[in-house]
């Protein structure tokens, strides 16, 4: 009797639950990248000096060359790799990298800050020179990051960060495989010579090689991340269209052009190989068709 009774209550909450629960599971199972952390919209961004210090981080990620042009040494912007203004899971997120600093990089071989990773990607990604800790540009980045990471837990490894790791390939990466592919699905945009595209004096389609790329110190510069980027985010809105044998491929054919120095360069291409690019994944040192590649001189 009093079983029933309890039942007969529970029956409205029952009819609650699964009204809440349906539509749910109508939408369950969102695809990885979409899942987790969302930074706040931009009609977020508060008035005052707080906000307009995120307004310039932000113009500074999207349009470097112009916002910080003294910083920067090559046609790129933060935002070429860091896709949708830093906010896109999977293409290496501000929001997701903010939280996961101060952290032991083994690059540096030292626990470095935010705003000194900051400072790499500018000597780097960007063949520029590093703002100075504390300057204008680095505290507008710092303060642009920090409010995308509005409510995410600092310290977590948050779904989306950096590039999503590729399995080993089957094959070893090939160049001649990586040109076809490169023909077929890249060069459209990016150029046959990979030296991008400008329109109107402005740089519509990055270069993925040669003197206005990034140079040999970048990460892209490794063929791991540059088939996790490519795989994610390549070709542009078809993000995931690649076989994995295809982005290794293709990111060892682009990692084999030739680029601006190492700026740690050690004296020679041998010493600086095997200081800081002793790996089966850096072409930096390698011969490829007949060149050294990091070699001083033309080509
Ligand atoms: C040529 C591509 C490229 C450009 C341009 C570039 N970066 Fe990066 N950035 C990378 C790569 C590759 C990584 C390493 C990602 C990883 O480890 O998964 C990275 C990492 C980072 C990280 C750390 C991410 C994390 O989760 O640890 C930050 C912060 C960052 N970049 C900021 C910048 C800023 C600011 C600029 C512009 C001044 C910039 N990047 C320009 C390729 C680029
Ligand atoms: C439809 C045009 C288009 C195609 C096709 C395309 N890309 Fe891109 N790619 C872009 C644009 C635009 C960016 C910069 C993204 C941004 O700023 O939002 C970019 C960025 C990049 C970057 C990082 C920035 C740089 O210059 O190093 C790499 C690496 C890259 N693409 C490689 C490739 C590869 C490899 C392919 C072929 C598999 C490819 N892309 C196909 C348009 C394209």
């Amino acid at each position: 009797m009093t079983r029933m009774r309890s039942l007969r209550r529970l029956a409205p909450l029952a009819a609650c639950l699964a009204a809440i629960v349906l539509p749910v599971a109508a939408f369950a199972a969102p695809p990885p990248a979409q899942a987790g952390f969302r930074p706040p919209p931009e009609s977020a961004i508060p008035a005052g000096p707080f906000g307009r210090m995120v307004r310039l981080g932000e113009a500074i990620f999207r349009h470097t060359g112009t916002a910080a042009p003294q910083y920067v040494g090559s046609d790129l912007r933060c935002s070429n790799c860091h896709i949708d203004g830093g906010r896109l899971a999977g293409a290496a997120p501000l929001w997701a990298a903010w939280v996961a600093f101060p952290t032991y990089r083994s690059k540096t071989k030292q626990v470095n800050t935010f705003a000194q990773r900051l400072q790499g990607c500018f000597r780097y990604s960007m063949n520029g020179t590093a703002p100075p800790l504390g300057s204008k540009v680095l505290v507008a980045l710092e303060a642009y990051s920090f409010w995308l990471a509005h409510g995410a837990p600092t310290g977590a490894k948050l779904a989306g960060r950096g590039y999503p790791k590729l399995p080993k390939p089957a094959a070893a990466p090939d160049y001649a495989r990586g040109k076809i592919v490169f023909a077929q699905h890249c060069a459209l945009c990016h150029g046959a010579d990979g030296a991008g595209r400008r329109a109107g004096g402005r740089v519509v389609f990055p270069p993925l090689w040669g003197p206005r790329s990034f140079n040999w110190g970048a990460g892209m510069g490794s063929i791991v991340n540059a088939a996790a980027f490519i795989k994610a985010n390549m070709p542009l809105g078809r993000g995931g269209s690649l076989t994995d044998q295809m982005a290794w491929d293709v990111a060892a054919y682009v990692d084999s052009h030739e680029r601006p120095q190492d700026p740690r360069f050690a004296g020679s291409v041998a010493e600086t190989r095997a200081k800081f690019h002793d790996s089966p994944y850096s072409m930096y040192g390698q011969t490829v068709n007949g060149h050294v590649l990091g070699a001083p001189g033309p080509k």
